[in-house]
């Protein structure tokens, strides 16, 4: 299958921090810490990309795997993990989400920015496919953009400001 991360992949994450101003960050780690993750807590990251905060769910103790269809975002995730916790065992599964049948695993399951690259029917189809992944008492983290909010003139440039990320994905 073509990696549609081959080009955009490898600086994903400096685009994705260029463009928020590591807001993006935050987001997707603001739910992992030692309040929301036991050691030994089994953690599934979908779509992971270069996986920053997979790597912080694994420096907290959680047995942590990650999922991603493209081969460059996972190779980038790798990287970072090589990089920066060359000691931690992490499991990568090289797959579509929907072919990962391992349910009522996992204790954690995150989908940061991930929902958003599925047409609308699909993101619930892949959403219940995240909830069945979970065990009974499972948390299902899903760190995304919101709406825009504010007066006028806030909201068209919050839209506007989308439209650039989104344009440039499309390019
Ligand atoms: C918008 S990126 C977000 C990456 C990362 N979660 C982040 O927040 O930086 C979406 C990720 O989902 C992966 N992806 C897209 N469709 C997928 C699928 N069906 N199964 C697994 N991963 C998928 C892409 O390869 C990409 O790494």
């Amino acid at each position: 299958m073509r990696d549609k991360y081959k080009y955009i992949g490898p600086v994903y994450d400096f685009l994705s921090n260029l463009y928020s101003g590591k807001n993006i960050h935050r987001c997707k780690t603001a739910m992992l810490d030692v309040e929301t993750v036991s050691p030994g807590d089994r953690i599934l990251f979908a779509g992971v990309g270069h996986g920053r905060d997979a790597i912080r769910a694994a420096e907290l103790g959680a047995d942590v795997t990650v999922v991603d269809l493209s081969e460059t975002m996972l190779r980038k995730f790798a990287e970072a993990q090589q990089k920066e916790a060359p000691q931690l065992s992490i499991r990568r599964i090289h797959s579509d989400i929907m072919k990962v049948e391992e349910y009522e695993q996992y204790d954690l399951v995150v989908a940061n920015f991930f929902l958003n690259v599925f047409d609308e029917t699909m993101m619930v189809r892949v959403l219940e496919h995240l909830i069945r992944l979970g065990k009974a008492d499972a948390g299902v983290v899903v760190g995304d953009f919101c709406y825009p909010t504010g007066n006028l003139v806030a909201r068209l440039f919050k839209k506007l400001y989308w439209y650039m990320a989104v344009f440039t994905f499309w390019l």
